[in-house]
C-alpha cells in the first residue's frame, strides 16, 4: 500500500515553511485540496447547538434519519434524483464511502476500472479491498479514452465489477459533457459494470457548463450507479468528516452492514451540522465557486504564459494540472523532481502528476487566497524561467 502523496507532501512543505517562517518567509502551499474558507457560521452554529441539545451519543450507522432525509431532498433539489432514506448511508466522508463501496463489491482479483488521472486513494482502496485497479488512458483533453476503456475491459479476464468516475475532477478539473458521461455509461451498461458516480466537487463549475449525474439519464443506470458526495467540499467541512451516497437499496443494505461493523456512525454532532449545510441557506456555496472562478481564472492565464508549460482551462473543482514535461532537462527529469525542486527551491508546494498516474504534469490547487495565488504563480514563473 501506497502512503497518500499529497499528506506526504504536505508534512514536507510544512518542515520547510517552519524553517522558512524564522527567516520571514514562507511556502505558498499548493498541495492539499481542500477550501482555503471557514466553515460558514450557521453550519458552525448547528454543530454547537446539537453538543448543547446532547446530540452526542451513537446514531444509526448509516445515519440518522433526518439526515438521510436531508440527502433525500438534496439529490432531489440539485439533480433530480429520486430516492428514499433506504437508498442513502453516510459516511465519515466521501473517502470512507468510497472505501465501503469498494469492500461491499470487491471479491478478492475483481478489477475495478479506474480512468487517470486518478485522485490518489481510488486505486489504492481496491488494493485493500484486494482488487485489481485497473487504469485507463486519458486523451489530450485529460479525459477518458473510450478505445482503450474498451481495450482494457475486453482484455481483462476477471469480473470487473466497478468503474470510478470523477466530474469534476481531482486532480484536472476537467468537467464530462453528458454525451461523454452517456457514452461511458453505455459501456458499463453493456458490460455489467457497477458506476461510482464521485461528484463531490459538483458545486464548482465554472462558465456556462454544467453538471450532470449519471443516475439521472435512465432506471437503469439509476441502478447501475453509486452516486457519491459530501458536505466537506461544497461547504468548505473537510474536517467535520461527513459523506453520502445513494444506490439500490440492497447495495446500501450491504454497505450498511459494513459500516455497522466498522467503523459505525459518522460524528453525530457533524451529522447535524451536514443537515444545516444541505438545508439552510446556500448563500456561501456561491460566494465560494465566485472566489474560486476568479483564482481559477488567474491561475490558467498565468500558466498559459510561461513558457514550455502546455495547460487547458479546467472547467471545475478547485485545480489546474499543468503539463510540465516540456520544462524538463538533465536536472528536472520527473514530476517529482519537478515539484520536489520547486519546493526546495521556489518555495511553492504541488503534487506530482505521478502521484496521479502520469509523470509529465503536476497539480496546482488554487483554493489558498488571491495574495498567495499571485505570490506563488510569480514564484512558479521564476523557477520555470531558470530551469
Ligand atoms: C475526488 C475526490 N473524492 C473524494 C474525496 C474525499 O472527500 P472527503 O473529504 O469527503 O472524504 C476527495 C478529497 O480530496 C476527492 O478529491
Amino acid at each position: 500500500l501506497e502512503a497518500s502523496p499529497t499528506f506526504a507532501l504536505d508534512s514536507k512543505a510544512n518542515e520547510i515553511d517552519i524553517e522558512l517562517k524564522k527567516q520571514g518567509d514562507y511556502v505558498v502551499r499548493f498541495g492539499i485540496g481542500q477550501p482555503d474558507f471557514n466553515t460558514p457560521e450557521n453550519i458552525k452554529e448547528a454543530g454547537k447547538r446539537a453538543i448543547d441539545e446532547n446530540k452526542t451519543k451513537y446514531t444509526p450507522a448509516a445515519g440518522i434519519g433526518e439526515l438521510k432525509e436531508a440527502i433525500v431532498n438534496k439529490f432531489k433539489k440539485d439533480n433530480g434524483l429520486e430516492y428514499e432514506p433506504a437508498n442513502i448511508m453516510a459516511g465519515i466522508g466521501a473517502k470512507q464511502v468510497l472505501d465501503t463501496i469498494m469492500r461491499a463489491f470487491i471479491n478478492p482479483g475483481d478489477g475495478v476500472l479506474v480512468p487517470k488521472p486518478y485522485w490518489v486513494s481510488y486505486t489504492q482502496q481496491v488494493v485493500l479491498s484486494d482488487g485489481v485497479p485497473l487504469e485507463v488512458d486519458f486523451k489530450d483533453d485529460l479525459k477518458i479514452d473510450v478505445d482503450n476503456l474498451k481495450k482494457v475491459i475486453s482484455e481483462f479476464n476477471a469480473p470487473i465489477k466497478l468503474i470510478i468516475i470523477n466530474s469534476p475532477n481531482n486532480p484536472t478539473g476537467a468537467v464530462y459533457l453528458k454525451e461523454e458521461l452517456e457514452e461511458i455509461a453505455q459501456i458499463c451498461l453493456d458490460n455489467g459494470i457497477y458506476i461510482i458516480a464521485d461528484e463531490v466537487y459538483e458545486k464548482f463549475i465554472y462558465g456556462d457548463i454544467s453538471h450532470h449525474s449519471i443516475a439521472g439519464f435512465s432506471q437503469e443506470l439509476k441502478d447501475l450507479t453509486i452516486t457519491v458526495n459530501a458536505v466537506s467540499k461544497t461547504y468548505a467541512m473537510t474536517g467535520w468528516r461527513i459523506g453520502y451516497c445513494a444506490a439500490d437499496k440492497a447495495i446500501i443494505k450491504q454497505m450498511s452492514k459494513i459500516q455497522g461493523q466498522s467503523p459505525s456512525n459518522p460524528c453525530s454532532i457533524a451529522q447535524w451540522a451536514a443537515i444545516e449545510a444541505m438545508e439552510g441557506d446556500q448563500g456561501s456555496v456561491e460566494l465560494m465557486r465566485n472566489e474560486y472562478e476568479k483564482r481559477r481564472n488567474y491561475v490558467y492565464d498565468r500558466l498559459k504564459s510561461i513558457d514550455g508549460i502546455e495547460c487547458g482551462l479546467p472547467e471545475g473543482a478547485f485545480y489546474a494540472f499543468p503539463k510540465v514535461s516540456g520544462l524538463y532537462n538533465d536536472r528536472v527529469k520527473t514530476s517529482d523532481d519537478f515539484s520536489g525542486q520547486l519546493l526546495e527551491e521556489g518555495r511553492v508546494a504541488v503534487v506530482p502528476g505521478s502521484a496521479f498516474g502520469d509523470d509529465r504534469y503536476v497539480r496546482i490547487s488554487y483554493a489558498a487566497s488571491m495574495d498567495k495565488i499571485v505570490d506563488g504563480m510569480d514564484r512558479i514563473e521564476k523557477f520555470c524561467k531558470g530551469l
